[in-house]
């Protein structure tokens, strides 16, 4: 089985969020599990530095309107599956993030440059770029990737078929329609059952509409996408696709996140040893600059700071928490609304309250192992990573009951015995209902016993990327045998 994955993102080179974790991980365990992986990246300076022992595939002149394309095939890591990289400077050879410059705002020019991706990954996978090797399976990651299943689907050649896993969407890549011409697609692609979304240009629906599968990541994402709460106006589409929607939940990368084996932090600890947690939370309280009360419950959250967290919910129930004596550690960045109420909050409670602006990857591995819980109030989520890093840090979620975090968490209400709590789920998305949950939270962790039963439990569930890693191989086996 070979598989070819299209993204614009992946750990440690470039990275947004959770994407890159999952373009990290995943072709990994699906090597480990027997498949033939590569990808496909677009050549950002991050990506194209980071590329060793590489060979140059081919020079493929002038495409979608950058003269010099070249694609490279090489290796980002020691052990790590092959990547094609896209050279393309006019397009790529850029700062800031993959979709935006240093000043935030998104490149004009992303439609084209994400088109490039799209077109060099389908003639890969159909094999005219490098037919020494021809993919089963053409995975495309979000809107960013989408346009290979479009470039796929129509294209003569069909051998290859085309999985599209959408990780939000909220981010649906929408442009003006009368940029169509840009694409090189024959017209009749540009209407209602085509990439035509409300007079503009999805390239969500670039994957919704021509892949032959689409997964979701996590299970319950698969259904609510199919509502209008969840749907972001595409629910229609997603209920007409139904039968070949899948949730296949993410995993976590056990070599990197790993409390007894993890060189980020400042002592190690494992479920049956728990002393180094509270090692981890002395010295984060330190680092941070909180008041060093071993007692003290410390709520951690990491994250990008926009409205689909729900943090605003945390800065509405925040002032209720500090009276309760509790300890409060931020990590994120984002919208400049939200970073300047947690800064303000923090400036007026130092001993409780820190905030760190800012992406730190070191920071963000000391924060989940040192609090005592992490708060994901999302208002959706379609898998979350944090989580599942607090459930294997013994760091207790405090999660809305949506998406993969409901997917993930077993609520402290539950009284199912084959299913041990490992977090505490509220429904509301509103301050009193994070507040209540916190509160419950809060009760446990003032009895060490429960709280610690709770800590094992949450250390004991099990999301490895082998099993996701499975369930692909399932879904491609039966697309390719189809
Ligand atoms: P999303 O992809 O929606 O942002 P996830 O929970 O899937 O949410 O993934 C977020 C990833 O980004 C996790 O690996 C998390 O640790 C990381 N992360 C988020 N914010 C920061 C930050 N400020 N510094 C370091 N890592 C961060
Ligand atoms: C997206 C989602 C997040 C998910 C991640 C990786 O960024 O917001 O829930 O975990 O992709 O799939």
């Amino acid at each position: 089985m070979r598989v070819l994955h299209a993204a614009a993102e992946c750990f440690p080179w470039v990275k947004t969020g959770g994407l890159a974790d999952v373009l990290a991980a995943l072709p990994q365990a699906q090597a480990r599990a027997g498949l033939d992986v590569r990808l496909v990246l677009p050549g950002l300076p991050g990506i194209l530095g980071a590329l060793r022992s590489r060979e140059r595939i081919a020079d493929l002149g002038a495409v979608m309107g950058a003269a010099r394309v070249t694609l490279w095939l090489g290796s980002l890591a020691d052990h790590g599956p092959r990547a094609y990289v896209i050279e393309a400077p006019l397009y790529y050879d850029r700062e800031g993030n993959p979709y935006a410059g240093p000043d935030g705002r998104e490149w004009p020019d992303n439609l084209q440059r994400f088109a490039l991706l799209g077109w060099v990954a389908a003639h890969l996978a159909v094999g005219e770029i490098d037919p020494q090797w021809c993919p089963d399976i053409l995975h495309a990651h979000d809107w960013h990737a989408a346009l290979a299943c479009t470039y796929v689907a129509t294209h003569p050649v069909r051998r290859v078929r085309t999985v599209f896993t959408i990780h939000n969407l909220a981010y649906q890549g929408l442009f003006d329609a009368a940029d169509f011409p840009l694409l090189g697609l024959p017209a009749r692609h540009l209407a209602t059952a085509g990439l035509e979304f409300h007079g503009q240009m999805s390239m969500m629906k670039a994957g919704l509409v021509y892949a032959d599968h689409i997964t979701t990541v996590s299970p319950r994402y698969a259904r609510e996408i199919a509502t209008p709460e969840f749907g972001c106006g595409l629910e229609g589409l997603i209920q007409a696709r139904q039968a070949v929607v899948s949730g296949i939940l993410n995993g976590v990368d056990e070599q990197l996140w790993d409390p007894a084996n993890d060189p980020l932090l400042p002592a190690r600890y494992s479920a049956g040893d728990l002393r180094g947690k509270a090692q981890c939370k002395a010295s984060l309280q330190q680092a941070l600059g909180l008041s060093i009360e071993p007692r003290a419950p410390l709520l951690g959250i990491v994250s990008r700071l926009t409205a689909q967290k729900g943090l605003d919910l945390v800065l509405e129930a925040l002032p209720a928490w500090l009276q309760a004596g509790v300890q409060l550690a931020v990590l994120g960045s984002g919208n400049p609304e939200l970073e300047a109420a947690f800064t303000e909050a923090a400036r007026n409670h130092p001993d409780q309250v820190h905030v760190r602006l800012g992406y730190d990857e070191a920071l963000a591995h000391a924060l989940i192992a040192g609090s005592d819980a992490l708060l994901v109030p999302s208002r959706f989520e379609p898998c979350g990573l944090t989580q599942l890093y607090g459930l294997r840090y013994g760091t207790i979620p405090v999660v809305r009951r949506v998406g993969g975090l409901a997917d993930t968490v077993i609520d402290a209400s539950g009284q199912d015995p084959a299913r041990p709590a490992t977090g505490f789920c509220f429904e509301q998305a509103s301050p009193q209902a994070l507040g209540a949950a916190v509160d419950r939270a809060i009760s446990c962790y003032r009895s060490p016993k429960a709280w610690r039963a709770l800590m094992q439990a949450a250390m004991a569930s099990s999301f490895s990327w082998d099993a996701s890693a499975h369930d692909y191989r399932d879904l491609y086996t039966r697309l390719r045998d189809a």
